[in-house]
């Protein structure tokens, strides 16, 4: 049957609710139609660009009759940023869309009819959250100015004068780098021509420390002056660590052999009680207070009382598993990244825990090597990033036999893929889901999960 609706036809639409990724959801006559820019309970003008058997995407153009859910976003940068999608969607209604979300994926993905979803544990700040942000360069007629891609735009970057998800010492390092960089007479890099020398700005704010690391990017060749930049960041006296990356290829990248040009390697955050060393490289959750609780909830599903071997799958820089190390017998890590490996031993030692070890590798390649040094697993934390879990990671993971599984997700969608195959192949039930907002604002949505042995 024919789509009901044609590309550029503009069409009156109702939003019920939002899908995974933050686009409306309306129907047309049952016809699934995905509208950018619509929120639950809005009446759009909208007009389609794309269609396609089962659904069609819409842009909405006009708001004809707005959502009872819509609130003032307070940022004057706001609709015209990238960062944030829902500034203007009260944050109650933010929350239940992205509780239902994991359930729908959980229902339609993993074929789970009822699944056990319960409330999602709200953010506790809903601005300010961020502990670290990464700025763009740009061309101003004042000079180079940074800021964040407008939104849908790669090759656009918008101003910024005040982030909301940063705190004020982020955007007053932030200003302070634009009046270095127009100071110094330098030029922003252009995405589009690929030309031009400032690329990034990576600011990184330990909360519960007030230790700030900074890393500018830019393109090859040394063309500014080291000692002014240092000079500019020593005021805030927050600034312990000042790295320096070049970025040679057209891709948009931060994660980048950094020079350090002052100060300590490396910053220290604390969490859940514990100190840790981040790198620049190093992966740590962007925001330390929903971190805490989310791994809070992790160590409640791992249920330990002491005797146990657990696996910290994709471990970062091992925050979950040092967190949970004093109620276990030993904690293994595995992680791909070497950075954040070698800061995962050093926090063991940082923080005296002797019965943790890290091993830098693929998960799925190193599971075998593992249980012949550290024997079968009790429990095992996995952490994937966004694609989840690949089907050889599973399959190895399933081949363990680990009478309880803890599921951290940043994707309801390859977590609900990864469940229904747990499940199917390797006798796992779902018992537990807990969805946690760690990014107010933004589409994503973060949960943890139980999986236990039948
Ligand atoms: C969502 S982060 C979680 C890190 C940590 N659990 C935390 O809470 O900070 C995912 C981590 O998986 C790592 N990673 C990505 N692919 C991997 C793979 N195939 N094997 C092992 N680690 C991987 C990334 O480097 C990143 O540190």
């Amino acid at each position: 049957m024919a789509a009901p609706v044609a590309r550029d036809q503009e069409l009156e639409l109702h939003i019920d609710s939002l899908a995974y990724g933050g686009n409306g959801v309306a129907r047309l006559n049952g016809f699934v139609v995905f509208v950018r820019r619509g929120l639950p309970g809005d009446t759009v003008r909208a007009r389609v660009t794309k269609v396609k058997r089962s659904h069609a995407e819409a842009t909405a153009v006009e708001v004809v009759e707005p959502s009872a859910k819509r609130v003032e976003a307070p940022c004057a940068h706001y609709p015209a940023c990238g960062g944030c999608r829902f500034q203007d969607l009260a944050y109650e209604a933010q929350l239940d869309a992205k509780q239902e979300q994991v359930r729908e994926a959980l229902r339609r993905i993993g074929g789970i009819a009822e699944p056990p979803v319960e409330s999602i544990v709200p953010a506790e700040a809903q601005f300010f959250y961020r502990n670290k942000l990464e700025y763009s360069f740009t061309a101003t007629p004042a000079g180079p100015a940074l800021g964040f891609h407008k939104a849908g735009r790669w090759d656009e970057v918008l101003e910024i004068e005040k982030c909301w998800l940063t705190s004020d010492l982020g955007n007053a390092i932030r200003g302070a780098v634009r009046d270095w960089a127009r100071e110094e007479r330098l030029e922003a890099y252009d995405q589009r021509e690929q030309t031009g020398y400032l690329r990034h700005l990576v600011v990184r704010e330990g909360r519960n420390t007030g230790q700030v690391l900074v890393q500018l990017v830019t393109a090859a060749g040394e063309r500014f002056d080291r000692d002014q930049l240092v000079e500019t960041l020593r005021r805030f006296p927050e600034v312990r660590s000042i790295h320096w990356a070049v970025n040679e290829t057209p891709a948009e990248v931060t994660n980048l052999p950094t020079t350090l040009l002052w100060g300590e390697d490396a910053i220290e955050e604390q969490l859940c009680g514990l100190r840790f060393r981040v790198r620049p490289n190093a992966f740590l959750q962007t925001n330390t207070a929903m971190a805490e609780r989310l791994y809070g909830i992790a160590g409640e599903f791992a249920a330990l009382t002491g005797g146990e071997t657990v696996y910290d799958l994709y471990c970062g820089i091992g925050t979950i598993g040092l967190s949970i190390a004093s109620h276990a017998l030993t904690v293994w890590g595995v992680e791909v990244s070497e950075e954040s490996v070698a800061c995962a031993l050093e926090n063991a030692d940082l923080n005296g825990i002797s019965n943790a070890a890290f091993f830098a590798g693929e998960t799925a390649d190193a599971l075998a090597e593992l249980r012949d040094r550290a024997g079968d697993p009790d429990v095992i934390v996995v952490d994937p990033p966004r694609a989840g879990l690949s089907n050889k990671a599973v399959r190895r993971l399933g081949r363990l036999e680990a009478p309880r599984i803890v599921y951290v997700s940043c994707n309801p969608t390859t977590l609900a893929g990864n469940v229904k195959e747990l499940a199917a192949s390797w006798g796992y039930t779902l018992e537990r889901v807990r969805p946690v907002d760690m990014f107010p604002h933004t589409p994503h949505v973060e949960s943890v999960s139980l999986l236990v042995k039948r």
